[in-house]
């Protein structure tokens, strides 16, 4: 059951407190031996004393924990974390971590995505919707900084259009303003709920989540230069031009997608 909060310009928030909402963020589609593929070849790109930037999520995970035993093989590397969840795999695994502010340049970034555009013929292709787990925002900074951001994905992220809600983090202050920003471009924004807890997610930064969904999205370029302008948006989750490579797992192997 959704709750419904008016503020008192009578705009209206929805908040989906069921667990099943909650987790809608992210595609439940694709198996784990298909991500664990494209995690693994994409940390096979990875060189001696390269600094590299550690994406979120379960198939990044996987990369992590191949760059983790590449590590225990002797391969030198730092890695900088985009988010609390790979910054403690990271950990686990024996990677050993840096700064952005620390470092001359990342060498190479792996990240996971919820949808990755897949028309050569278009000038979407490649163009993402990051922000399922809420770490977009470390997550664009680092994958941008990098000489070679690799997205590493599963059939299931495939798409002829972008169509899933866009995540934006907004400062807490913005969250009404920038809603009816979102509103004015043809959104429809939804704060997104937390499990496990009363409330909001809050982000690693401190901030919220609006979820807004577009519809399918036409031009993707254009409405990441429009969510970029609100004031009080930290980050959207709209990566536009920014892969460089798609590493996409299957079940009998590994496809690749050069931007
Ligand atoms: C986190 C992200 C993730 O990379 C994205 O949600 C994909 O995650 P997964 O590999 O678990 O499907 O953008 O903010």
């Amino acid at each position: 059951m959704t709750t419904e909060w008016v503020d008192r310009r009578g705009q209206v928030t929805t908040f989906f407190p069921s667990p099943l909402a909650c987790t809608r963020m992210k595609t439940d589609g694709g198996s784990d031996a298909a991500k664990r593929r494209a995690g693994e070849r994409a940390a096979e790109d990875v060189e001696d004393g390269f600094v590299v930037g550690l994406g979120t999520g379960s198939t990044t995970a996987h990369a992590i924990r191949a760059l983790g035993r590449a590590v225990d093989d002797g391969l030198e590397i730092r890695g900088i974390p985009t988010s609390f969840q790979s910054r403690r795999l990271a950990l686990e695994v024996g990677i050993p971590l840096t700064d952005l502010d620390a470092v001359d340049g990342v060498d190479i970034a792996i990240d996971g995505a919820d949808q990755v555009v897949d028309e050569p013929d278009t000038a979407a292709h490649g163009a993402l919707i990051k922000g399922g787990g809420a770490a977009h925002a470390r997550e664009k900074l680092v994958d941008s900084a990098a000489d070679r951001f690799l997205v590493v994905a599963d059939p299931s992220k495939l798409t002829e259009q972008l169509e899933r809600s866009v995540p934006v983090e907004v400062l807490p202050d913005a969250h009404t303003l920038a809603a009816d920003r979102v509103r004015e471009l043809g959104g429809e924004p939804t704060l997104r709920d937390a499990e496990r807890k009363d409330g909001p997610v809050v982000t690693d930064n401190g901030n919220l989540v609006l979820d807004c969904a577009f519809g399918r999205i036409d031009d993707p370029d254009r409405l990441a230069t429009q969510l970029s302008a609100i004031p009080g948006v930290v980050e959207h989750g709209l990566f536009v031009g920014l892969a460089d490579v798609a590493y996409v797992g299957r079940e009998d192997g590994v496809e690749r997608r050069d931007y």
